[in-house]
């Protein structure tokens, strides 16, 4: 007997919900992740490249501060003293400037070094043939000329924002320039000192500037490695949530399909149940008619004979049927009697005992004088019945059915072991199941009767076969207090 198939019913779409809200708060997550730590590492490189400026910019202040100092005292100062006034285009006075300065830059990371005089003409510089050139100038120049702050400027030869795609960088990419008014001495105390002309150094930074950029770069793919880490493993998790939920659903569907059809089998049972009741009446009826028949009847006249014959059998056979499954159905409360089982099996083999004289089978009996059990005497009889009644289909014939009961501890233990073929190993799991039978007449209902009457007992119920063939089963039941 199969439950009935499992319904099919539309996904239920309730708990997939908050699994949705998970994967659109991961996705969202991932963008956040990305987003905060490409920020974060965009702040942290740029940090770096303040810093990195600020100290380039600070080294040539320094460097043009200590410039201005030397050219006034070592260059101007003299020249204006022997010569009256100061004339770079002499090649002696250049040649002295130009000491005075390659002096102090020497060895300093210095590309080029200007000196603009005030109608914008480069009046000094390290290149030599840059002297003299106009339109060399930067814009500012002016500002610096009127005295006014230091201006330094990082001028680069690609965009900033493509700088990063195009490491390594070409020698010069990106230029430090710092305009400085070159001054001499305040000609009074209190006055600002006097601006002779504008002093321009200029460095090469693209190095640094690439170092910064590695650095940058090495950050973002760390920031955005690690991100991805993150929201794969998120997505695993995810997955892995989803199919438990899934699994767990599938099953809550089964057991509910499983209860409701258990519902209807039990309502189906009840009607059932109560349409057998009302049978076994009539039942009786026709088949005490046709015993009653079958004694009065002409004997001579066979087919008749057969009939009446045929009608009693199938009848004592369905009225067998239809009590079994009214046991089954509707078992009821055992009464509480202290009751000997020697005289339970007494019975039981005294009502069977011209069936199995008739077939050949012998009883080999060793009980135990005193078992007593509290329990009900018409049900244990029952259980003993079908399981003797089973031994002896089983047999087919002449055999022997051992049975053995003892006392062990406070339960009786009660063997009944026939001389058949035992049991099937393949279908010893499904003995138990209701309507399960391997007989052509069978109800499929003698055992699952045995086990609800004894486990109704406190008892237990085992099925095994004996250590030399043939059906062993055991019975346990508790002893009376
Ligand atoms: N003594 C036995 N030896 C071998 N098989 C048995 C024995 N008793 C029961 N079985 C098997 O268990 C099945 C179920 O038995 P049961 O519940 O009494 O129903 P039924 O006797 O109506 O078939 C039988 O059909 C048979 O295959
Ligand atoms: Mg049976």
């Amino acid at each position: 007997m199969k439950i009935s198939p499992l319904r099919q019913d539309a996904p239920d779409t309730g708990a997939d919900i908050p699994l949705t809200y998970a994967r659109t708060l991961s996705w969202f997550s991932l963008v956040v992740i990305v987003l905060t730590s490409l920020a974060l590492s965009f702040f942290i490189s740029n940090s770096a490249r303040e810093t990195l400026l600020t100290r380039q910019e600070n080294f040539l202040h320094l460097l043009v501060e200590n410039l201005n100092y030397q050219i006034y005292r070592r260059f101007a100062l003299p020249t204006i003293l022997a010569n009256g006034h100061i004339s770079l285009r002499q090649p002696s006075q250049y040649e002295r400037l130009d000491q005075v300065v390659q002096s102090v830059i020497h060895g300093l990371p210095v590309d080029r070094l200007r000196i603009y005089d005030f109608s914008h003409i480069a009046a000094y510089s390290t290149k030599k043939d840059e002297i003299g050139k106009s339109g060399l100038a930067p814009l500012n120049v002016e500002d610096v000329l009127r005295g006014e702050t230091p201006k330094s400027q990082i001028i680069a030869a690609v965009p900033t924002w493509q700088a990063p795609f195009r490491v390594p960088l070409g020698d010069g990419t990106f230029v430090l320039r710092v305009l400085y008014p070159l001054r001499g001495e305040p000609l009074q105390a209190g006055m600002s000192p006097p601006v002779m002309g504008a002093l321009e150094v200029t460095q090469d930074i693209t190095g640094d500037y690439e170092q910064v950029l590695t650095f940058q770069g090495i950050i973002v793919s760390m920031c955005l490695l690690s991100s991805m880490v993150m929201f794969a493993l998120l997505l695993m998790l995810l997955h892995r949530s989803e199919r438990v939920l899934a699994e767990r659903m599938q099953k809550n569907r089964q057991l509910e399909n499983e209860l409701h059809s258990n519902e209807k089998l039990a309502s189906m049972g009840r009607v059932v149940a109560s349409i057998a009741h009302e049978i076994r009446n009539p039942l009786g009826i026709i088949r005490s008619s046709a015993e009653f028949l079958q004694k009065r009847a002409d004997t001579t006249d066979v087919g008749v004979s057969r009939m009446l014959g045929a009608i009693y059998d199938e009848s004592v056979r369905l009225s067998q049927t239809v009590n079994d499954f009214l046991d089954y159905a509707r078992p009821r409360q055992p009464r509480q009697d202290i009751t000997d089982i020697n005289q339970i099996l007494d019975q039981t083999l005294a009502f069977l005992k011209g069936d199995m004289g008739r077939r050949g089978v012998t009883i080999n009996r060793q009980t135990a004088p005193n078992l007593l059990v509290r329990g009900d005497k018409d049900l244990i009889y029952r259980a003993f019945y079908n399981i003797l009644v089973n031994g002896q289909q089983a047999m087919d014939g002449p055999g022997t059915i051992t049975l053995r009961a003892r006392r062990e501890g406070d339960r009786v233990c009660l063997e009944f072991l026939d001389s058949g073929k035992g049991f099937d190993h393949t279908t010893l799991p499904r003995l138990l199941d209701p309507f399960f039978t391997t007989k052509d007449n069978g109800t499929g209902l003698g055992l699952p009767i045995v086990q609800s009457i004894i486990v109704s007992h406190g008892g237990t119920l085992e099925l095994e076969n004996g250590p030399e063939g043939g059906a062993l089963a055991r019975v346990w039941l508790p002893t009376a207090k």
